[in-house]
């Protein structure tokens, strides 16, 4: 019994690996954007409509169709050495890196690019892995994959 109720854990906790990470809810994503992203970045279209954020901000890069794009690639802006580095070597921004980035951007460029030297120009981290799914939910719909995501949460 108690072998089978193993076995039945075991089969549970794999299936739950096997699935998709959960996705963030995009309006509690668009409240922390407000508070904790739009100091440096703002969304802005092709068209030059500011879409979340404040005009004329350049402290960071423009995050509209950040996620599918390549890491540090946004013609004009001036990256730190080691984001473009980790794009060259092949980095497109997707939910699985943009969480630990977000948490910590030096230490996943460190890790990405196995540089103990490397380091981010971005000097923030997101508190919680929750509400950095919450952001990128919401920055999703400003990116080509929103076709692709799921209609649900
Ligand atoms: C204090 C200013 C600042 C804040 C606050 C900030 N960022 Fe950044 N961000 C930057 C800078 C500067 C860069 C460029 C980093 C580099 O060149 O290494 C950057 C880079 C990025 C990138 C990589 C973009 C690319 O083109 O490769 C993403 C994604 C990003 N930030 C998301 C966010 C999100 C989401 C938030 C809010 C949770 C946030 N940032 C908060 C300054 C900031």
């Amino acid at each position: 019994m108690t072998k089978l109720l193993h076995a039945t854990f075991g089969a549970m906790a794999l299936a739950m690996t096997a699935l998709p990470a959960f996705a963030g809810d995009p309006a509690a994503g668009e409240a922390a954007f407000t508070s904790q992203c739009q100091n440096c970045h703002n969304v802005t279209n092709d068209a030059g409509e500011v879409l979340a954020g404040r005009p004329n901000m350049r402290t960071g890069p423009n995050l509209y169709g950040v996620i599918g794009r390549q890491a540090g690639s946004l013609d004009g802006f001036r990256y730190g050495a080691s984001l473009v580095d980790a794009g060259t070597a092949g980095l497109v921004w997707a939910e699985d890196d943009l969480v630990p980035y977000l948490l910590d951007p030096t230490t996943f460029l460190r890790e990405t690019l196995d540089e103990r030297r490397a380091r981010s120009q971005m000097s923030f981290r997101v508190r919680d892995e929750a509400t950095a799914r919450d952001i990128i939910a919401f920055l999703t719909q400003f990116s080509e994959v929103e076709e692709d995501a799921e209609g649900e949460s």
